[in-house]
C-alpha cells in the first residue's frame, strides 16, 4: 500500500508541470483578450475574431481560427515558455504570408513531429521553409502549388485530402516517403509516381472517382478504397499485402504475377472466381472475399496454387454450392470462414485434405443435416459455429456454437446418420 502510494506520488510529481504550463498571454492588450478556457481549451477575441486554442505540454498544439482571422496576426496570443509538442493542428486557418515555422515561433512553439493543416488555401513551398525536420504531414482541402513539399526531406508520412494540385506532382514529393495517403484526389496513381518514391512502403488511395491505380508498381502495402477498382493482372512483386473496397471486376482473370501474402476483397462485383485465379499466388497465407453480392460460382482449381493459404474467409456472397475438391490443395488451412452466404450443401470429400483445420465458421447459411457427415471427417476441428442454418433439430440449435471438443458436442448426431 506505502509503495503505491510512493509510486502515484511520483507520478504526480512527474506530471505536475504539464498541469502548471501556463496558458499563452496577450501581449497587445487592446486587441487580444483571454474570453475564457474550459479542460484544455482556451478562447481568445483577436481583433474582433474568436481563436480556440487547445494545448498540451510534449503532446499537441491546436488553433482553431474564425472566418476573417490569418494566422500572421501579430495580436495572437504566445506562451512565455517554450512549449514543445508532438503534434500541431492549425484548424481553418488560411495559410500565412510567412512560413509556419515562424507563426510557430511567434506562438513560442515548438513541433517535434507531425503537422495538420485543415482548410488552407494555397501552400507554397516558402510556407513549408524551416520544417524539414517534420515526419508527418496532413493537409486537408488545399491547394499546393508545385513543389510545394519537395523541402520536406525527413518526411515518412503524408495523408492528402481534397487537395488540388498539377498533375505530376506526386513525382515532387519528398522521396523519404515511407507512407502516402490519398483520399478524394481525384487523381491516377502511376508506375512513373510510384517509382519516385523508392522508399513507399503503403499506399492508400480513397477515392468517390474511379481513379486508376498502377497495382504492377504498387509498394509492399496497397489499400484501395474506390468505387470499382480494376487492378492490373500482373502485381507488383514487391506487393504482399492488398486490399480492395469495391473490387469491379465482374469476370476476374488469373493474376500472371502475384506475391501477395494476404489479400482482403470487399463490396466485389465478381459473378465467379476462375480457374487458377491464385495459381501464381503461392505465397499468399490470407484470402478474404467479402461482400460479394452477386458471387454465385468458385470455379474448381479457383484456389489451386495457394499453397500456403492458412486462413480463408468467403463471406456474405451469393454461393451456393462449392465446387469439390475446392480445398485440395490447400494443407496449411487452419481457419476457413464460410459465414453469411447461402450454402445449401457441403460438396463430398470437401474436408478430405485438410488436416490442420481448427476453425470452421459456417454459420448464416441454409444447411441441413447432411452436413454433419461432412465434418465427421474433421478431427482437427477446436471451434465450429453451425449457428443460423437448417439443422432443426438436437444436433442443431441455439448452442451451435462450439469450442473444445467438437467430436463429442456432435458424438451423437454422427452416431444417428452411422
Ligand atoms: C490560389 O492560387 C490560385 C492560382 O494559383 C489563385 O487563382 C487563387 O486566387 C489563390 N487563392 C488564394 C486564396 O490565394
Ligand atoms: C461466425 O461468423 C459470424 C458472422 O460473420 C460471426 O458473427 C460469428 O461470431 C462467427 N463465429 C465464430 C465462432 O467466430
Amino acid at each position: 500500500m506505502a509503495r503505491w502510494a510512493l509510486v502515484l506520488a511520483l507520478v504526480g510529481a512527474w506530471w505536475a508541470p504539464a498541469q502548471l504550463m501556463e496558458p499563452p498571454h496577450c501581449a497587445a492588450a487592446v486587441r487580444c483578450a483571454a474570453a475564457g478556457s474550459s479542460q484544455s481549451e482556451y478562447i481568445y477575441i483577436v481583433d474582433g475574431f474568436t481563436v480556440y486554442l487547445e494545448y498540451t505540454d510534449s503532446g499537441y498544439f491546436k488553433l482553431k481560427c474564425t472566418a476573417g482571422l490569418r494566422l500572421d496576426n501579430s495580436a495572437l496570443p504566445t506562451f512565455e515558455s517554450q512549449l514543445r509538442v508532438n503534434k500541431v493542428y492549425f484548424e481553418d486557418c488560411p495559410s500565412p504570408q510567412s512560413s509556419y515555422a515562424d507563426v510557430l515561433e511567434r506562438f513560442n512553439v515548438v513541433v517535434l513531429e507531425k503537422m495538420t493543416l485543415t482548410k488552407i488555401g494555397n501552400l507554397t513551398a516558402t510556407h513549408f521553409a524551416q520544417l524539414q525536420h517534420l515526419h508527418k504531414l496532413e493537409l486537408l482541402t488545399a491547394a499546393l502549388a508545385p513543389g510545394a513539399l519537395s523541402a520536406l526531406s525527413q518526411l515518412q508520412y503524408l495523408l492528402l485530402d481534397s487537395v488540388r494540385t498539377a498533375p505530376g506532382e506526386l513525382r515532387r514529393l519528398p522521396a523519404s516517403l515511407e507512407t502516402l495517403s490519398l483520399m478524394r484526389m481525384g487523381m491516377d496513381v502511376t508506375a512513373a509516381d510510384l517509382a519516385a518514391l523508392p522508399r513507399l512502403d503503403y499506399l492508400v488511395v480513397r477515392d468517390p472517382a474511379n481513379v486508376r491505380v498502377d497495382a504492377s508498381a504498387a509498394p509492399r502495402m496497397l489499400s484501395l478504397d474506390l468505387p470499382a477498382a480494376v487492378l492490373a493482372r500482373e502485381l507488383s512483386p514487391s506487393l504482399r499485402k492488398l486490399t480492395v473496397f469495391g473490387w469491379g471486376e465482374a469476370h476476374p482473370a488469373p493474376w500472371l504475377q502475384c506475391a501477395l501474402e494476404s489479400l482482403d476483397v470487399r463490396d466485389a462485383l465478381a459473378e465467379e472466381l476462375p480457374p487458377g485465379w491464385l495459381a501464381r499466388c503461392s505465397a499468399l497465407r490470407s484470402l478474404r472475399v467479402d461482400s460479394a453480392a452477386r458471387l454465385v460460382r468458385l470455379e474448381p482449381g479457383a484456389l489451386r496454387g495457394a499453397v500456403e493459404l492458412q486462413e480463408l474467409r468467403v463471406v456474405s456472397t451469393a454461393l451456393q454450392y462449392l465446387p469439390p475438391g475446392l480445398l485440395d490443395d490447400l494443407p496449411q488451412l487452419k481457419l476457413l470462414d464460410l459465414s453469411s452466404n447461402r450454402l445449401l450443401e457441403l460438396p463430398g470429400g470437401l474436408f478430405a485434405r485438410t488436416n490442420s483445420l481448427e476453425s470452421l465458421n459456417l454459420s448464416s447459411n441454409q444447411l441441413t443435416q447432411g452436413v454433419l457427415s461432412s465434418l465427421s471427417a474433421v478431427t482437427s476441428l477446436v471451434s465450429l459455429d453451425l449457428s443460423n442454418n437448417n439443422l432443426k433439430d438436437s444436433c442443431g440449435s441455439k448452442s451451435d456454437a462450439v469450442r473444445g471438443n467438437i467430436r463429442d458436442k456432435f458424438e451423437v448426431c454422427w452416431r444417428l446418420r452411422d
